[in-house]
This record gives structure tokens, C-alpha cells and sequence, in this order.
């Protein structure tokens, strides 16, 4: 519930010839916003951090093609203020309650240059940053718009180290590049991406969320909330002032978004923090600018954890189409299918006997041997199955065996075929036993060249997100746009990828070994992502000794990305026979939780290190994931870290670590299992090995482990 802020927040000066400013403080009186509207009509916002400067005065500005006016020219109607604290719980997440207390600031203005358009912007600062959007209220005569350009500036104070991928329009699927501000060139940078796309971007412009830090050691993020029937943001940087500037991804025509009033705008965020643990965290502002669940029900939506059909085809051991056609267009069986129902089977079993819930399987529809690069529509009808996939058999096997196939849709881009067939697929799903679904979007959007990031594909992946929950279905979105914080409106929408995944591991010059470390402060700012770890075979040789790929991590740190890398859908990504072939540990891919009640992020600085601890929801255990971004030299997880726990209650600790001798290209397989019994005072010392991690599991000591099991040091 919303309350005018009593305390006096306006600083409103009435005389028409002087600027107008406002100011308004965070709760903890950290962060100061301060509007100011000058004489002339132009708007600005400042934001500071304990008296130090993160946002110079940077104009806010918007542009129409319909009707044809520039919105740079406003008179102030009215200023309103108020405060809110609140305490939600999400449906699942990293906390089970989150504190949403914020003071808003809402300036009523109208555009003065002759259109009287009444514009509204809204400013929310929170403990943890800034939040502000534009809404646009029913207008007298006009109420339809299409805007051409949002001019929303991020003055930075100083040209500040970044972590930013190119302005692509199609694609986040890049390796992070680390950079000064002013050595930001996306023409050069781009690594490459399975959407590669050569014109779909802005050399000059990077994505959101976009993580920086400036040399006096303030650490800001900068990306949206709420990304609803809008395009998402990209920005254009001018050099010479630091400044950063919204660019939305535009249509197929080059217009940005289309908006019907009442209307609204995303959040445009600005975190900052002098310690980045805290940046980590602040992904909660996030949420809170975010409505509530749509859905009322949500008993359904099952966090969980997964196996598939699907690591096997990115390492080429088995394929996802069925055969090669002959000359007279017969599908002759190449016999290298992988969504075969025997091995289908293998896989349901692997997952009854580790209680793990769900199985994914790609590849079982008709249709891949056209699916890519043919830029073809209608390739997928995601009803009929390959002659040796048996529908019924699985579904009737895994329900014995109380496991959940998982669905996969891979549209390739053949976004307006996927929408007319939505209904059918949704409904083969639940009559075969399917309540979640992976989709994909692989390749540029067909037939009218939309964009993966433009308001046409955003509004179609909420339509998608809406229909699976009018059916009680779970959504997991490959190639979508990343995310801004909307499973909070829609908790059945449960990860997206929108990012560069373990896959590249496989069969590209794969993810560094910073990539990891980078990922929570970008792109999981906003939300789940289905990164898919838990490879255990590290070296691509194991399956073609004249492959050279690897993944960039040591087997410790593939267990550390459970946790470090928040999913509500985890998956266990490798094949059942290399977890069945180290199964002390696997056992931690068995424990480790995937909705929790807690989180603490312990360690933390981007491209280097990352340790966070999470309270597994429901119950008394806990886990760690320790993480390092150095591809060099070694490193100790070491101190008291464990204060966590309840006070003087015995825990056995499983440590599943780097062997010392472990390094993630010459040794990445060498790993040691020990437990020891711990509480919290314990003084933990872990050694990590370039590029290595450590995952330790919490669990309350029985009374046998106290007898059987030694203490630590
Ligand atoms: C790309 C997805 O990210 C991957 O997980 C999937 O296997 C392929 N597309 C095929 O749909
Ligand atoms: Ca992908």
C-alpha cells in the first residue's frame, strides 16, 4: 500500500523562471535522487551514493514518430511522494520473503511545445539504487503512439571498467568483454554466437545489464525492470561525456515501439554499491519493479531438477535429426538419432534412481533435418514424432517410474508458426503426461525479420508465458530476450538462457574461465538462467580425439554453478554414464536445492571470484558454491564463513574441492571428496585451482555421524 511521505521531500521552488528540483532519498538515506526541471522545460535526474556522484545530470527525453513531436519540453502539473515497505513471497527464488521498501517520486508533466501530451515519470529510489519509468495516461484527443527513440541518459561520472556484450538486437549469446568505457568497439569485439548477426546491432552501443565499476571502487549496474509490450534497451555510448543512452531495439521496419494508452514503459535501474556482494543481491530491486504473480494458483509450479536427451547431440554423439533424405526426398535413418524411446528409457531410469524429477528430450520431433540456416517456415508442427520415438510407451514409462518428460520446442525462429500451433502443442503436452516445456529460438526471426530483443518478441514470449500458464505449464525460453525480473508476475516462466551457456563449451572456442563469475552480475540480474551445468567430462577428446574443445572449468567448479548460479530448473547436463562413473561426486548434484529460503553472498568481485551460501528451502541444510574467474593462479576460500549456521549446532560439511594438483586446462578432472563435521565457528581453508571451484553441501549431524565422522582441522 502506497503512503504520501509525510517527511518534506519537495524542495519545490514556485517561481516559473527557476528551475524546479526535487529530491528524494533512499530509506537508509544512502542514495539521493534529485529531479530537476529548468526554465526552458528540460528534465534531468542526478543520483548520488553516499555523498560520491553516479549519475550526472543526464537529460530524459522521449521521441514520436505518431504523432511527430520531440517530448523534451515539459511544465510540471504535479509532483507526488510517497513511501512504501512491504514484504512479499515469491513463489520460489533465492529468499523465500523480500522486503520492497522504496520512496516514489511521480512527476505529472505535459509537453509544452504544443501537443499537450501528458507524460508521467516516476522515480523509485530503494536501499540498493534507482528505479524510473515513464507512463503515459489517456490522453484527451490522441492515444496511440509509436515511438522512434527513448532518450533516457546515464551520465557516469568518470570513464569506468565494464563488463558489456555488443548491442546486438538478436543475441546475448557473447563473451563478456572487460573494457574501459571509452574501449567499447562491438564491431571488433563480438565473439561469435550461434545467432551470429552481422548487421543486427550498433557498433557503438552495449547491452543491459550492464555491470561497471569506477576507479574509486564504486560498483553500478545498469539494466530494466518489467519489460512488457516494449522493446528491450540497449546503450549508445558518447565518448567524449561518459554518457551512456537508451537504444531500443528496433522492428522489422525500423520503428521502436508501438504503445495504446494507458501505457507504460520498463524500469530503467541504476544498482550501485561499494561492495559488489551487494550488487548481487540488489537483483531483488529488480523484482519489487516487478508486479505481482498473475497467476493465483501457482501449486503447480514444481522448482526442479533435470536430465536429457541433449548433452549427447552438442558433443555429436548422437544427432537430433533422424536421417538424411534421398534423392527421391525419402528420409533414409542415419541411425545416429538420439531421441530414440530405448535411450529415452536410459534416461527416465538414470532419473528415477536419483530422484531427479524431470527429462528433457530434443530432437523428437519431424523436422530437423530442415531446422537451421534454411531460413524455412513451418518446419516444426511439434505434434509428430520421429517413427522410433514412442509417445505413449514413454509417456505410460516415466509415469511409472514417477518422472516427468520434459517438452522441447525448438521454433527456429519461425516465431508466427510456433503462435498458430501454441494451442495443439500446449494440449498434446498435458495429454501425454508434459507439464514443462524448453522453446528455442534459434536463427533470425521469421518471415518478417523481427528481432529477438524488439517489442514484437517480447510481447510474444509473455503470450507464451501466459498460455503455458492457462494450461499449468512450466517454461524454460532459449534465445529469448534476458530477463528483467518478470517470474515474479509469471512464476511458471522459470529460466530463460538469453545468454552465452555451457553448450558453447562444446563446440566453440567455448566460455572463459571468468565467464562464470561474470554472468550473476549481468545477465542474472534479471532472472534465471538455465546455464546447464554439470559437465564432469571436461575434454571434448573423450568423445573425438580430434576434438579440442573443453569446457573452461575444473569438475569442482562445474558442482559450485548449482548454487552460484541461481535456477528454480537446474539441469544435470552430462550423460548418465560419466555421472554413473564418479558417483561420490554426483552426489552433490543429488542433495544440492533448487528453491531456497536464503542466500548470502559471501565473496564476490566480477571476473575474479564468487562464494554465495544458500538455505535450502524447508529444511535446516545448506550449500556453498565457491567459483574462480582466474585462469592463472590458484586460490583459498578461507575463514569463518560458515557463522551462518544456527550457533553450536554440529553440521557434517561434504566438500567436494579441487585436487591440489588441479588446473581447468592441464588437470580439470582432479577433485577430492571429504566430510568433516563443522558449526559455526569453524575456520574453513579451501584451496581452488585456476579456473577450479569448491561446492560444499551443510547438512545436521546425526548422532552417528558424530561418532563416524572427524572434526574439521
Ligand atoms: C540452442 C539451445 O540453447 C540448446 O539448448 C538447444 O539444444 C539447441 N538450440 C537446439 O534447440
Ligand atoms: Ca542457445
Amino acid at each position: 500500500m502506497k503512503r504520501p511521505f509525510l517527511c518534506l521531500l519537495l524542495a519545490l521552488s514556485v517561481a516559473v523562471t527557476k528551475a524546479q528540483t526535487i529530491t528524494a532519498s533512499s530509506p537508509n538515506g544512502a542514495i539521493r535522487l534529485t529531479t530537476e526541471l529548468t526554465s526552458n522545460g528540460e528534465l534531468s535526474y542526478i543520483v548520488t551514493y553516499k555523498n560520491r556522484s553516479v549519475i550526472l545530470p543526464s537529460a530524459l527525453y522521449l521521441q514520436f514518430k505518431e504523432p511527430a513531436v520531440a517530448l523534451a519540453n515539459f511544465t510540471l502539473v504535479k509532483a507526488d511522494s510517497s513511501r512504501y515497505d512491504q514484504t512479499w513471497k515469491p513463489v520460489w527464488g533465492e529468499y523465500s520473503s523480500i522486503r520492497d521498501q522504496h520512496r516514489e517520486l511521480k512527476l505529472q508533466l505535459k509537453d509544452r511545445s504544443g501537443s499537450n501530451i501528458l507524460v508521467n515519470v516516476i522515480f523509485r529510489v530503494f536501499n540498493e539504487g534507482v528505479g524510473f519509468r515513464y507512463e503515459f495516461p489517456m490522453q484527451k484527443d490522441l492515444n496511440h503512439f509509436i515511438v522512434s527513440n527513448e532518450g533516457s541518459q546515464f551520465h557516469l561520472a568518470g570513464d569506468h571498467t565494464a563488463f558489456w556484450l555488443p548491442g546486438d538486437y538478436n543475441s546475448n549469446e557473447f563473451t563478456y568483454n572487460h573494457t574501459r568505457l571509452s574501449e567499447v568497439n562491438a564491431e571488433v569485439s563480438k565473439s561469435f554466437s550461434s545467432i551470429s548477426s552481422k548487421t543486427f546491432f550498433d557498433s557503438n552501443a552495449v547491452q543491459t545489464p550492464l555491470m561497471l565499476k569506477s576507479d574509486d571502487g564504486l560498483y553500478i549496474n545498469i539494466h530494466e525492470a518489467a519489460l512488457l509490450n516494449y522493446p528491450a534497451m540497449n546503450l549508445v555510448l558518447d565518448k567524449t561525456t561518459n554518457t551512456l543512452q537508451s537504444h531500443l531495439v528496433p522492428d522489422a521496419v525500423g520503428n521502436k515501439a508501438y504503445l495504446q494508452t494507458p501505457a507504460k514503459t520498463p524500469w530503467r535501474t541504476i544498482i550501485v554499491s561499494d561492495d559488489a556482494r551487494e550488487i548481487i543481491a540488489a537483483n531483488r530491486m529488480i523484482l519489487n519493479l516487478n508486479e505481482p504473480s498473475k497467476i493465483e494458483n501457482t501449486s503447480w509450479i514444481k522448482p526442479q531438477k533435470f536430465v536429457g536427451v541433449w548433452w549427447e547431440m552438442h558433443v555429436d554423439k548422437s544427432r537430433w535429426d533422424y536421417g538424411n533424405f534421398n534423392a527421391e526426398g525419402k528420409l533414409i535413418p542415419h541411425g545416429k538419432h538420439g531421441a530414440n524411446t530405448a535411450n529415452v528409457k536410459r534416461f527416465i531410469d538414470f532419473a528415477a534412481k536419483n530422484g531427479i524429477q524431470g527429462v528433457l528430450v530434443e530432437g523428437w520431433n519431424v523436422g530437423w533435418e530442415d531446422w537451421f540456416g534454411k531460413w524455412k517456415e513451418n518446419v516444426f508442427d511439434f505434434v509428430t514424432p520421429y517413427p522410433d520415438y514412442d509417445v505413449k510407451e514413454l509417456q505410460r514409462y516415466a509415469k511409472s517410474k514417477g518422472v516427468k518428460i520434459i517438452m522441447h520446442h525448438e521454433t527456429s525462429g519461425s516465431v508466427t508458426n510456433y503462435e498458430r500451433q501454441m494451442d495443439t502443442a500446449y494440449r498434446f503436452m498435458k495429454n501425454h503426461g508434459m507439464d514443462a516445456v524448453k522453446t528455442g529460438y534459434v536463427g533470425y526471426i521469421i518471415p518478417r525479420g523481427e528481432h529477438h530483443d524488439g517489442q514484437w518478441m517480447v510481447n510474444h514470449y509473455t503470450r507464451a508465458a501466459e498460455k503455458m500458464a492457462g494450461y499449468k505449464i512450466m517454461g524454460d525460453m532459449h534465445e529469448s530476450v534476458r530477463l528483467t525480473g518478470l517470474h515474479r508476475t509469471y512464476p511458471n516462466w522459470m529460466a530463460s538462457e538469453a545468454a552465452r551457456g555451457n553448450e558453447f563449451n562444446a563446440w566453440s572456442e567455448g566460455n572463459p574461465p571468468s565467464h562464470e563469475t561474470i554472468l550473476p552480475f549481468t545477465r542474472l540480474m534479471g532472472g534465471p538462467m538455465d546455464y546447464t551445468p554439470g559437465i564432469f567430462h571436461i575434454k571434448m577428446s573423450h568423445y573425438d580425439p580430434k576434438k579440442t574443445n573443453q569446457v573452461h572449468t575444473t569438475l569442482a567448479k562445474q558442482l559450485a554453478l548449482y548454487v552460484t548460479m541461481y535456477s528454480p530448473i537446474q539441469m544435470a547436463a552430462d550423460l548418465p554414464e560419466n555421472y554413473e562413473a564418479k558417483k561420490d561426486a554426483f552426489q552433490f548434484i543429488k542433495d544440492v536445492a533448487v528453491d531456497w529460503d536464503d542466500t548470502k553472498v559471501l565473496a564476490a568481485e566480477p571476473g575474479e571470484f564468487l562464494t554465495i551460501a544458500r538455505k535450502a528451502k524447508g529444511s535446516p541444510n545448506w550449500f556453498i558454491g565457491s567459483i574462480s574467474g582466474n585462469s592463472e593462479a590458484v586460490s583459498t576460500l578461507r575463514g569463518k564463513l560458515l557463522s551462518f549456521l544456527p550457533r553450536g549446532k554440529t553440521y557434517v560439511a561434504a566438500i567436494y574441492r579441487d585436487a591440489t594438483n588441479a588446473h581447468w586446462k592441464f588437470n580439470p578432472m582432479a577433485y577430492v571428496v571429504d566430510r568433516f563435521l563443522v558449526d559455526d565457528t569453524t575456520n574453513l581453508e579451501i584451496g581452488i585451482a585456476p579456473g577450479g571451484g569448491a561446492a560444499i553441501s551443510l547438512m545436521p549431524a546425526t548422532a552417528n555421524d558424530l561418532k563416524t565422522i572427524r572434526k574439521y582441522k
